[in-house]
């Protein structure tokens, strides 16, 4: 080491002194120990692959784990009382919530707390999930305190084992779509060829395929009821024997067709994007957006206040 560096790390110890706090004092990288740089080095979203989950479980952790995969496979039958439709949550989260380009859950726990703008605030992974039983299920938030919660959690954390904190796993979310428009008209032929075979003529689903409207399907608060969303995971997933089949705009005159069919309202929808921007495929009114295309809505029978996710209290303005 350089004289010269000495002297840097005796000046840090002067702004330390001086009230600065570590995050300010800009510290040079040959002061970091080698064991607390950036644990990402050497990691690789190409070669990382999720850790397979053991179905025969040794010990409490692992037991966990197998019991949160069960619960997010099966969530209407475990979790009747939270569930508003026919979906679980790997009716999205495809292969267990491996599938890349369907909101894969692998590599998630690296992520939060994470500020999601929709909520205009940072949220924890428990409050993540909940949105996806409140709005994607259209059902009731779990208490994060509770056993279930915290077995899911167990397994969202087990499936993003070794990616370092912050990182992205490949195929993360859902691709973003060229800027189209879907015409339902068309959408609905497409669905009779393509879909009703599956999800049945009425939208509700058959056996283990689930609702894409109806009483049965998820709400107008789920990213699912948006054109450019829905269209992005038919684009890419749909149908389920056939991925890859339909074009861009085929994509998106059957998503338009799906988000035009009446489906549960979303308590607490038009307080989304307190911040903006709304993007522009939200298919309800919010503060400064008017509704693209909104559907007919049917009154959640769950108890609504069950179905809104609280924010994290704002420190700046006061709620
Ligand atoms: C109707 C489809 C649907 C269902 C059902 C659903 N989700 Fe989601 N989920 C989504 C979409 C779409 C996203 C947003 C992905 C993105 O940000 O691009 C998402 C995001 C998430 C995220 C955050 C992912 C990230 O990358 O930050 C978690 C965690 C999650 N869901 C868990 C669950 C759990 C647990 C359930 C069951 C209780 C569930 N989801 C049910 C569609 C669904
Ligand atoms: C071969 C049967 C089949 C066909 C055909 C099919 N799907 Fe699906 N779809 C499924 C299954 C099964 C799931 C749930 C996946 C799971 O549980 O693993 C699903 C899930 C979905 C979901 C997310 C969950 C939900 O219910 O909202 C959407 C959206 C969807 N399909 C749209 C479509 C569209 C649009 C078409 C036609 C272009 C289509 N599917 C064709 C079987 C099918």
């Amino acid at each position: 080491m350089h004289s010269g560096q000495w002297i840097a790390v005796g000046l840090l110890g002067a702004l330390a002194l001086a009230g600065c706090s570590v995050q300010e004092a800009n510290r040079p990288d040959s002061v970091v120990p080698a064991s607390q740089k950036t644990a990402s080095r050497g990691w690789s979203a190409d070669s990382w692959q999720a850790p397979m989950v053991d179905s025969t479980p040794d010990d409490q952790y692992e037991a966990s784990v197998y019991r949160g995969l069960a619960l997010l496979t099966h969530t209407q039958d475990s979790l009747r009382a939270y569930v508003g439709g026919n979906l679980n949550c790997t009716s999205c989260h495809l292969e267990e919530g491996r599938r890349a380009n369907a909101a894969p859950l692998v590599g998630v726990f690296a992520r939060y707390p994470r500020y999601m703008d929709r909520s205009g605030a940072v949220v924890p992974v428990e409050d993540r999930v909940n949105y996806c039983f409140t709005r994607s299920l259209a059902g009731s938030k779990l208490p994060p305190d509770s056993r279930e919660m915290q077995d899911i959690v167990a397994y969202l954390a087990f499936i993003s084992q070794g990616v370092p904190n912050g990182e992205h796993v490949r195929g993360e979310g859902m691709p973003k779509m060229p800027a189209l428009v879907g015409d339902s008209a068309r959408g609905q032929a497409l669905f009779v060829d393509n879909c009703a075979r599956c999800h049945a003529n009425n939208g509700g689903g058959m056996g283990p395929v689930p609702a894409l409207w109806g009483a049965k399907s998820f709400s107008i608060g789920a990213s699912m009821a948006r054109q450019e969303r829905a269209a992005s995971f038919i684009r890419h997933n749909m149908p389920f024997d056939r991925p890859g089949s339909l074009s861009n705009q085929q994509a998106y005159d059957v998503a338009a067709y799906i988000t035009s069919m009446t489906r549960p309202d979303s308590p607490g929808k038009e307080n989304d994007w307190p911040e903006g921007p709304v993007p522009n495929d939200v298919p309800y009114n919010t503060k400064g957006h008017k509704a693209f295309r909104p559907p007919r809505l049917l009154p959640r029978t769950t108890n609504a206040a069950a179905a809104i996710v609280n924010v994290p209290a704002s420190v700046l303005r006061p709620q």
